[in-house]
């Protein structure tokens, strides 16, 4: 028998993340039963039903279960990095004059188009590790660094074959209107052209597609040339996110939630109109910390105003090497909660329950019954301690389907 066919977790503490009040649905003395890479059953030990009680039992030690951390927005599949622009950014050039001079988005094209797929595998699992370690169970993966066909396709494969060789799931996301192909200078209506007539159908097609996303921003695309990369996902039956509002408010979230959108990312310039158009079709605040950390932005997003509207906030890394070269969740929660008030249970809401629906999953992100059996555990006192502290990993193990490992992975052979 193996841990995949069936385990009785004990001694454990839980923070559920499933209570019908939006608590963390803490459990004392709790248990949980796996089987067949299901969570089967959830609850005190001393209630645990028969069919439970049969399994083999793997005692805790006291250590608090939580789901299975998701990162639901990172860039982590690239090749190369940038701190020679974070450090021309230190003496006194912004993001948006980098970027206009071709640097920025750009030189990570470069960069990622010259590697070959397994470099760029390579490269991405050393990141991809450091997030497993820390109890991530599902991962998000944007394309958006080959902006053309080739390079584009390269990259998701990259990104399905992390999920591949690693213990975590990944969900792909083309972001090919992430910045204009340098092919197509001046002439941006015709790349969105190619990327819905033709980059987004053959992708779709090979299967490397969860979701579709576009940078809509002044130094990215505009509303009109985002609702065309909308439409094209429609038509293929693919839902949307947008990274929307970023450094400009271009009414990106309305957009995205007009389209019935997954989400809406970044958001500091988020107007009122955002909000509401976000909260009547339920589209998921995904909170960037790490670029308003590591851009050293002044304006925050209208978090009271999302609460107030009742818009679903989830937290990521942004994992990239422009604007968030972070592979650290439980930091991205502890800045939510410092630099923009996010309670602790905002936080960790922010990534598992509400972060599986920023990916449109309602089979992890929670411990209940039917649920995927992603885990990670934990030596905390309590759980606010995975957003209070800062730099130490409390992960103590993980379970991806039922399989029970330790948080350090083995890297794929080089
Ligand atoms: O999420 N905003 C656009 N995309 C990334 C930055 C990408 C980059 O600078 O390489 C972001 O911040
Ligand atoms: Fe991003």
């Amino acid at each position: 028998m193996t841990e995949a066919d069936g385990l009785l977790l004990v001694n454990a503490r839980l923070a559920t993340m499933a209570a019908a009040d939006g608590g963390y649905g803490i459990v004392e003395d709790g248990a949980l039963a796996l089987q067949g890479g299901r969570i089967a059953w959830v609850g005190r030990r001393a209630d645990a039903p028969a069919a439970a009680r049969a399994l083999p039992v793997h005692d805790c030690g006291g250590l608090w279960i939580t789901p299975g951390l998701v990162d639901c927005h990172t860039h982590v599949v690239h090749a190369g990095n940038r701190s020679d622009e974070w450090e021309a950014r230190l003496n006194g050039a912004s993001y948006e004059d980098i970027a206009r001079a071709g640097g920025g988005i750009m030189a990570t094209v470069r960069a990622t188009r010259a590697a070959s797929e397994d470099a760029l595998l390579r490269q991405s699992a050393l990141r991809i590790a450091a997030l497993l370690a820390e109890g991530v169970t599902t991962l998000e993966i944007k394309s958006g660094y080959g902006l053309d066909l080739e390079n584009e396709a390269k990259m998701l494969r990259a990104a399905r074959r992390a999920g591949e060789l690693l213990p975590v799931r990944v969900a792909t996301t083309f972001l090919g209107a992430h910045a204009l192909a340098p092919e197509y200078a001046g002439r941006a209506d015709d790349y969105i052209d190619e990327v819905c007539a033709r980059m987004l159908p053959a992708l779709a097609r090979e299967g490397l597609v969860d979701a579709v996303d576009a940078f809509c921003e002044r130094i990215g695309f505009t509303h009109a040339q985002t609702a065309r990369v909308f439409a094209a996902a429609r038509g293929l039956g693919l839902p949307v996110k947008l990274h929307a509002e970023q450094l400009s408010d271009q009414g990106g979230a309305a957009l995205v939630a007009e389209y019935g959108g997954l989400s809406a990312d970044h958001l500091e310039w988020l107007s009122d109109a955002g909000i509401a158009a976000m909260a009547r079709a339920g589209t998921v605040a995904v909170l960037l910390p790490g670029a308003y950390y590591f851009l050293r932005e002044t304006r925050m997003p209208p978090i009271d105003a999302l609460r107030a509207a009742g818009v679903p906030l989830a937290v990521a890394t942004d994992c990239n090497p422009g604007t968030s070269p972070m592979t650290s969740l439980l930091l991205a929660l502890n800045m939510a909660c410092t630099l923009w008030r996010l309670t602790p249970l905002e936080a960790l809401r922010g990534c598992t329950v509400n972060a599986a629906r920023a990916l449109g999953r309602a089979d992890i992100g929670t411990l209940a019954p039917g649920q995927r059996a992603d885990l990670a555990m934990w030596d905390i006192a309590r759980p606010a301690d995975l957003a209070y502290a800062i730099g130490a990993n409390p992960c103590r193990a993980v379970v991806n389907g039922g399989v029970l490992r330790a948080p350090r992975v083995g890297l794929p052979p080089a």
